[in-house]
């Protein structure tokens, strides 16, 4: 730990090489836990000295989005704040994209205004690894399509971690949309790396049999699972990515999965109960369970702050300004 205006900063890790956050799937036990410890450092460092660390001064964060989203960009450019950075707040909606610029063109349009990191999110898989080749700055996955959201993952599995430090000992039950949910396969890569027993829970139609194959236990019956659950981490139905409905109707969903009053009787009596937001009330969760005892829902978007702090802070906070902007600038005459 460094002093920092007397409050305690964590150390940077030696063993951190990586520069882009791109998924779960390739990060190792290991990474994963030193994200989660640094995410705690941090924030416990930045509430402690009541104002903005100056880790990434200097530094600029563009948030590069292409789909909605309330939670994980503003707290994107929250934790860069925090930390010191300025950030650019770039929407498809009312950009240059409308006139037809390409996504990789448009990326590199704002990485030449001297960004160092480029947060990004669209409805297509695999566009966060397509502009960490065609980019030289660092690129952090905000959510690709149905693939991935590491830091959704991330934070997911630091909310759990509070609670049940044990994940040997863990059952993780997601429960609903998981075919179309990226944050269902980052949970589930982070969660089986840390040791814990993961339950996909939904209808046929949503949870194929092909899950197993990710280690995972599929289960079509939440009523048969819900008493050896530690967890329950209740995923939207994602119907802006399907072009026919999975079930007859909501409320027939509704009846077999969202989790109710009647439902918790029947649950472990410490049971905790996640979403990643944004929640359909009556659909996957009813608001007496959404804002009951057992929900740790809003403690989940805390925790989005300090795991996007510390994935800020160690993609960057050793590397050097080399965007094409710092290098234009490094030969010209004053
Ligand atoms: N959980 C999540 O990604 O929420 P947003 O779409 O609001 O960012």
């Amino acid at each position: 730990m460094t002093a920092h205006a007397s409050v305690l900063l964590p150390t940077y890790p030696d063993n951190w090489k990586r520069r882009h956050l791109l998924d779960l799937e390739s990060l190792s036990a290991e990474e994963i836990v030193t994200i989660l410890d640094t995410a705690e450092s941090l924030y416990k460092a930045y509430t402690a000295a009541g104002q903005k660390l100056s880790l990434l001064n200097g530094r600029t964060i563009a948030n590069l989005f292409y789909e909605n989203s309330t939670r994980t960009r503003n707290s994107f450019s929250l934790a860069a704040k925090r930390l010191g950075a300025d950030t650019v707040e770039f929407a498809s909606s009312s950009s240059s994209v409308s006139k037809g610029e390409t996504y990789i063109d448009t990326a590199k349009t704002i990485e030449a205004m001297g960004v160092d990191a480029v947060v990004t999110r669209h409805a297509t898989p695999g566009t966060s690894h397509l502009l960490a080749q065609h980019l030289n700055c660092s690129v952090l996955n905000a959510g690709d399509g149905p693939h991935e959201h590491p830091t959704q993952g991330l934070l997911d599995i630091l909310t759990i971690r509070q609670h049940r430090p044990n994940f040997k000992d863990l059952t993780v039950a997601l429960v609903g949309d998981i075919a179309h949910s990226r944050t269902a396969r980052s949970n589930i890569w982070g969660l089986k790396k840390l040791g814990a027993h993961v339950i996909v829970c939904g209808p046929a139609t949503l949870v194929s049999r092909k899950w197993e194959s990710l280690g995972v236990e599929v289960a079509h019956n939440l009523d048969k699972i819900l008493h050896r659950c530690d967890v329950l981490n209740l995923l939207r139905i994602q119907f802006e990515r399907q072009d026919t409905r999975p079930f007859p109707s909501v409320r027939e969903y509704a009846l077999l999965y969202a989790m109710n009053s009647e439902r918790m009787k029947n649950s472990k009596p410490n049971i905790l109960i996640m979403a990643p937001g944004p929640i359909n009330r009556g659909v996957e969760i009813t608001p007496e369970v959404a804002d009951g005892p057992h929900s740790v829902i809003l403690e989940q978007v805390t925790n989005g702050i300090a795991i996007r702090m510390a994935v800020l802070w160690l993609l960057l906070g050793q590397s050097k300004r080399t965007t094409p902007a710092i290098r234009q600038y490094e030969g010209v005459r004053t």
